[in-house]
Formats: structure tokens, C-alpha cells, sequence
């Protein structure tokens, strides 16, 4: 039975996967490169400087590594200027339930977000001590879709990666979690997350029943 459920940040508790895609599209504009939410479904799950070099890819530009630490600065800008507004009200619907319950049964909870802004947006989201661990992005060696975020974060809960269940919404995160051992929920469309276990359109939909022994 699982004894520990590993969440994604950004686009299962909260809608900021919105967030940064408008960031990134308000610095594309800006700077005249092609870039749309088709684009988008790549950069998702995927850390700050690995997303910029798909939009240049993308877009056709090759540009110096002083003015990609530039573009990559300006969109964390508007993405920290965004997040500055979240309160506990932008946790989707039925997030806080699914924490409460899963703690209640004894469930191990850890977060496995690529963003170095995770704690903040977690502590916005007035979350932050709901979590036995939190994997702190800058610390992991090798980003998703590689699995060591999630095996960082079962070897913090002591759970052996079999007994965790990993929940994401980024194709790269899916394959994270079933690189790491452990079974793998997405949230979104099943299309783009086809090596998941089992798909929900959000989470709200996780009925810890069908996924967690009672
Ligand atoms: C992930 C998001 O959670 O974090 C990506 O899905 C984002 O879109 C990545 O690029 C890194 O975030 P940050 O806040 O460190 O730029
Ligand atoms: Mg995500």
C-alpha cells in the first residue's frame, strides 16, 4: 500500500501553471519571439533555463549567455511580481481536503516542485507546514524528466519510491515519477501524459480510496 504521496506545485495545488506561461509570454512579446500555449506544453515541469532555451529554439535565436541570464531574470520578474497576489483562496478546489485526509490515514506528504520559488508560493498558499519535506530545486543534480527530485524527496520520507504515489501535470514530471519507481497520477489531458497511471482532469477528482488502500 502507498505510504507517501509526492506532489507537483505548479499546475496541481494551484493554477500557476498559467502564471508562468504568462510570464514567459509577456518577455517573448517583448522581445518579438514566437512563443504559444502549444510551445507551452513543453516548458512544463521543466526548470527556469532549460524553458527559455525551448523558446529559442522555437523561435530561431541564438543569443549570448549574459543576455539569457538577462531574459530568463525578467521573466522571474513577472513571475514574482504575479505570485506577490495568491492567497490560500488560489489552492484548487480540494486541495486542503486531500491533505487532511491523507494525513489522517498516516500518508508521508512531499512536494517535488522544479521551482526555486516553490517555498514562497507554498507559504502564500499558507501550505507550507502541511509538508514532512519539501525538495528545494536548487539542491537536485539532474532536473525532470530525470527521476532525482522525486527519489530526493522518498529518500527524505523514508518511503521506498514502490510505496509513493507522484501527482504532476507536466509530461517531463510523469516521466520523472515512473523513472523513479512509483506510480504516477496526472492531472490534465491523458494525451499528453500518456505514461501515467491514471489521469484526472484536476485534482480535486483524487479519491484516495481508489489510489490508497484504505
Ligand atoms: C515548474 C514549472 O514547476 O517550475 C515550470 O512547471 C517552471 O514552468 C519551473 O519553469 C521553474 O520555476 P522557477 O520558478 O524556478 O522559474
Ligand atoms: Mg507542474
Amino acid at each position: 500500500p502507498a505510504q507517501a504521496l509526492i506532489f507537483d506545485l505548479d499546475g496541481v495545488l494551484t493554477d500557476t501553471a498559467q502564471t508562468h506561461y504568462r510570464a514567459w509570454k509577456r518577455m517573448a512579446d517583448e522581445e518579438g519571439l514566437p512563443f504559444d500555449r502549444h510551445v507551452n506544453e513543453q516548458l512544463k515541469g521543466v526548470d527556469r533555463m532549460a524553458s527559455l532555451e525551448i523558446i529559442l529554439r522555437h523561435a530561431g535565436r541564438v543569443l549570448s549567455a549574459e543576455a539569457k541570464q538577462a531574459l530568463a531574470e525578467r521573466k522571474n520578474a513577472y513571475y514574482v511580481e504575479a505570485i506577490a497576489a495568491v492567497t490560500p483562496a488560489d489552492l484548487f478546489p480540494g486541495v486542503e481536503r486531500l491533505l487532511e485526509q491523507a494525513r489522517a490515514r498516516g500518508l508521508k506528504l512531499g512536494l517535488a516542485s522544479a521551482s526555486r520559488n516553490a517555498a514562497a508560493l507554498l507559504e502564500r498558499l499558507g501550505i507550507g507546514r502541511r509538508f514532512d519535506y519539501i525538495a528545494d530545486a536548487a539542491r537536485i543534480a539532474r532536473a525532470k524528466p530525470e527521476p532525482d527530485i522525486f527519489l530526493d524527496v522518498a529518500a527524505a520520507l523514508a518511503v521506498p519510491p514502490a510505496q509513493c504515489i507522484g501527482i504532476e501535470d507536466a509530461a517531463a514530471g510523469v516521466i520523472a515519477i515512473k523513472r523513479a519507481g512509483m506510480a504516477a497520477v496526472g492531472i490534465g489531458d491523458p494525451a499528453a501524459l500518456s505514461g501515467a497511471d491514471a489521469c484526472l482532469d484536476a485534482i480535486a477528482g483524487f479519491d484516495l480510496d481508489a489510489f490508497v488502500s484504505p
